[in-house]
């Protein structure tokens, strides 16, 4: 396990902590298939993330603007940055099949973001929409 749920901050929307669990099922297990190196299931969970990162910030999105949230701008231009970033990833894995790239990603760049992004941006979104 690269990442444990319990080391993430919890938010005070219990929609949001749900979709953060998501994400950390999903990151864990595409680390362990490309620490197996079962290039076939490392394709199949990179399809999984890109689709479960856009429906965890299509929705947050969502509510932002549902309860007309003032940082909506900003918070919605950090999820657009990390949605490139996974989107240059998996073209540069479906070219160089090379797990240690998404490894690195994963531990260098994807973790430590999530855990700034939802102390900066969700905890506060989520106290401004409540539960
Ligand atoms: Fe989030
Ligand atoms: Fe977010």
């Amino acid at each position: 396990m690269v990442l444990n749920f319990k080391d993430l901050p919890k938010v005070a929307n219990e929609l949001f902590n749900a979709l953060h669990e998501d994400e950390v099922e999903i990151i864990n297990e595409l680390y362990s298939a490309c620490e197996k190196g079962d290039l076939q299931e490392v394709d199949r969970l990179m399809e999984v993330l890109l689709y479960d990162v856009e429906e965890h910030f299509s929705t947050e999105e969502e509510l932002m603007r549902e309860a007309e949230f003032f940082a909506y701008p900003m918070h919605k231009a950090e999820h657009d940055s990390m949605r490139r970033d996974i989107k240059s990833l998996y073209e540069s894995w479906k070219g160089s099949r090379d797990v240690k790239q998404i490894m690195d990603f994963i531990k260098e760049k994807l973790i430590p973001w999530l855990m700034l992004h939802i102390a900066r941006w969700d905890s506060v979104t989520a106290m401004h929409i409540g539960d």
